[in-house]
């Protein structure tokens, strides 16, 4: 699994915990940015990693803000994107079954890095259960689609 990584300057530390978290798990990712204290604006980062998750260069994207909402409003534009914004493990899991997110957004300024490390290990090994939730994200796409 491919995993396409990005923040704006109100993500970095915990892009970078989350950067390290991946290589420890020895996943592959690409660090699109923007690895910058100076202050940038998060559709700049987002968009081109929802992009690399729509358009198949990476298997699923994880996006970092101060709140995680710009970004996940940002990605959740993008054509085939579904971005779950997570503070939480409970829902880190029920993200994946029900909705099969393809992005993670977090805010660095809403959690710590622990936590934020277990909703990424969460996010990363559950599995969507399809079924009734593949009619409900199918009907999102139809609306999408039109
Ligand atoms: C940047 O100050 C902040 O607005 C951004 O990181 C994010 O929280 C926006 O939703």
């Amino acid at each position: 699994m491919k995993i396409v990584l990005a923040s704006d300057h109100g993500g970095i530390n915990l892009s970078k915990e989350i950067a390290d978290l991946l290589t420890e798990l020895n996943i592959e990712f690409e660090d699109i940015g923007c690895n910058c204290a100076d202050s940038v604006d998060y559709p700049d980062y987002g968009i081109p990693a929802a992009e690399k998750v729509a358009n198949g260069e990476a298997d699923r994207g994880i996006l970092i803000c101060g709140t995680g909402i710009g970004m996940s409003i940002a990605a959740n534009k993008v054509k085939g994107i579904r971005c779950a914004l997570v503070h939480d493990v409970f829902s880190a899991k029920a993200t994946r079954e029900h909705n099969d997110s393809n992005m993670l957004a977090m805010g660095e300024r809403v959690i710590g890095p622990g936590l934020a490390r277990e909703i990424v290990q969460t996010w990363l090994g559950t599995e969507f259960l399809g079924g009734r939730h593949a009619n409900r994200i199918g009907k999102v796409a139809d609306y999408e689609n039109k």
